[in-house]
This record gives structure tokens, sequence and C-alpha cells, in this order.
């Protein structure tokens, strides 16, 4: 584990397979420590996360939270409403200042791609010790998410030791509103490298064909890609062609609020055509899982009776996996090595 050498996440772009190795292995040490009531693990005494979500989150902020005090982190976070960012204080004035109170990990969320890449390159260039974890920004990138998600089907297919080698060779259909969605950008960078291969598919407003070559080069500011060999992304127009032959299903939400013109002719057209229900799931030949990243419109990207059904969707399961995988980066990012796990 001692080959980690981030300094802050941002992208999975970046990660090479012994990157989600390591992430992977520690979030599975950490999911089977007794970690209930008021038992916590040491491991972060005296580190201070601050939280800076400059969007709305109902998961990814709490699960954070969680991860850091059960790591037994300080926790502090930032609600833009009531700060002085209306008093017009900039947003890396508004960082410094929780950097000059000690945090050693950010965790931004923001509507624009792009800045928590700038924040951590402008803390770096005055010298702070912070690190920078991007927990969604704009269209861009939200690596925790494909981390968890991650997670979650190298459990499913090899629960006692998920990693990276579980999901080789795996179909995984990525069903929605893939332009606008930042958690299906992470999760190619992060299933590609696996070896899975992808099948996108959604309606031509939504799944424009450029996502074909999506992992082709690595994106701009990185000098190189560093996975050797990807698995291919194919894109598809129906899920009764892209279903037969799957191993997982991920469904994602449409995000009305990122849509910037009329994009869909109607929520009920969208359902009849692209929305996952028992039957719809049936094509696939075998039984296989659901995910979806949450907030689920119920009844339209996916039948209530399927998110409900616990024999097939991994929904809570990708809840519950949220809390290691961040205990893992919030670990490896706050001391940038392996830990002697004893619970306090
Ligand atoms: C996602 C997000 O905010 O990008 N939600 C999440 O973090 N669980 C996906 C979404 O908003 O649809």
């Amino acid at each position: 584990m001692s080959n980690w050498s981030h300094r802050h996440v941002l992208d999975l772009a970046a990660f090479s397979v012994a990157d989600f190795a390591t992430v992977l292995e520690l979030a599975q040490r950490f999911r089977a420590m007794p970690v209930a009531g008021a038992r916590k693990l040491p491991a972060l005494q005296g580190k201070l996360m601050t939280s800076l979500f400059f969007e709305p989150s109902t998961r990814t902020r709490s699960s954070f939270e969680l991860a850091a005090r059960r790591l037994s982190a300080d926790v502090q976070s930032f609600s833009p409403s009531s700060s002085s960012l209306s008093k017009g204080e900039s947003l890396l004035d508004t960082a410094r200042t929780y950097v000059a109170m000690g945090a050693n990990v950010l965790v931004v969320r923001h509507r624009c791609a792009g800045v928590p890449q700038s924040l951590a390159r402008d803390l770096e260039g005055s010298g702070e010790r912070v690190a920078v974890l991007n927990a969604g920004d704009g269209l861009h990138s939200h690596p925790s998410q494909g981390l968890l998600d991650l997670f979650t089907l190298a459990r499913h297919f090899e629960p006692e030791a998920p990693g990276p080698a579980s999901l080789a060779g795996r179909r995984i259909v990525i069903v929605g509103d893939v332009l606008h969605s930042r958690v299906a950008r992470s999760n190619l960078w992060a299933l590609t490298a696996c070896g899975a291969e992808v099948v996108l598919c959604g309606p031509r407003t939504l799944l424009p064909e450029e996502f074909a070559a999506f992992v082709a080069a690595p994106p701009p500011g990185q000098g190189q890609d560093p996975v050797a060999e990807r698995g291919p992304i194919r894109l598809s127009r129906s899920l009764e062609e892209a279903l037969p032959g799957a191993d997982a299903v991920m469904t994602l939400r449409l995000q009305k609020e990122r849509m910037h013109q009329h994009l869909l002719t109607s929520l009920d057209t969208y359902h009849r055509r692209y929305g996952l229900s028992h039957d719809r799931l049936a094509l696939c030949g075998k039984p296989v899982p659901v995910l979806h990243p949450g907030p689920v419109n119920r009844g339209v990207e996916l039948a209530g009776e399927l998110l409900d059904d616990s024999e097939v969707s991994l929904v809570e399961e990708q809840v519950r996996n949220g809390i290691p995988i961040r205990m893992a980066l919030l670990y490896l990012l706050a001391t940038g090595d392996a830990p002697a796990l004893t619970a306090a």
C-alpha cells in the first residue's frame, strides 16, 4: 500500500489499476471492522476534515462526515448561504480560512467543473499541505461515487476479495442521462481501467456519439494514461439491444436541473424506452444487479418495485459501501500510507 502517490483525489482518470486496488482493499478492511456505536478507529485522531459543499447533497456529504468520524477525525462543515461568500469573499480565501484553522482534507463540491482542481493548484502554489478531495464538480467528475460503485460491483462478483480483477471481462450497462452525469464519467474511467466492457445506453440527446471515445485520451492537464489497456466502450440506443449478456445494469438520474434545453419528449416516453423494470431486466438472460447513485426519480429511471426489490437492487448497498470507501480515501489523503487498524 506504500505505492499511494496522490496528494489530492480530483479525477479517476489519474488512477492506475494499483490505485484502484489500494482503495478497494482498504475499504474492504474498513468495512469488516466493528465500528458501530461508540467504537471508532483512532486512525485519524487529531486530523480535521472540512466539507465545503457549494451544491446540495444528501448522501455524499453525510457519508464523508460519518466516514471521518469513524476514523476519529474532527469534522467541520461550511454552508455557503450563512457564510462570508455572501459578503463577497472569494472561494480561495474561504478555503484558506479553513486551512488556517488546521484542515488536513478539504472535501469540495461545486456546480462548476474544475473548481476542486483549481483550489488544489492554488493552495499547493501557496505552499499549503492540505489535500483536496473532489465530491462532485459540475458534469466533470465524482471520484468517491465512481469508487463506491466499483467497490459495490466488485463485492457483488467477489464478496471475499473485491478488486479490479473482479470486473475484468464483465459487461456493465450504464443507462440514462450520461451527458449530464459526472457519476457516469467517473465510472467510465474506473470500469475501463479494470478491464470491464461498458455499454452506454440512452437517446442521442442524452448520450452523444463522442462518448464512445471518452477514455481514448487523458483529460487536459494530465500527461498520460496511467492504465496500459482499458476495456472497450460501446454505445447503444435501445435497452432491448443493450441488455442481453449484461452482468450488471447501472441507471442514472435524469438531471433536469442541468438540462438547459428541451432534451426529452416526456418522462413517460423516457420510462417506456429507457426505464428499467423486472420485465426489461429479464432480457439480460440471467439474474443481474441494478445500481443507481441516487437520488432516484422513482418510476422514471427505475420502476418502484425494482428499486425496492433487495434481491436485485444494490442501491442501499451502494450507500452502505460509500462509508468505507470514503474512510479509505480520507485515510490515504490524511496520512499517505497503510494503516495500523485497531479499534479504540
Ligand atoms: C450524484 C451527484 O450529485 O452527482 N448523486 C450522488 O452524489 N449520489 C448523482 C445525481 O445527482 O444524480
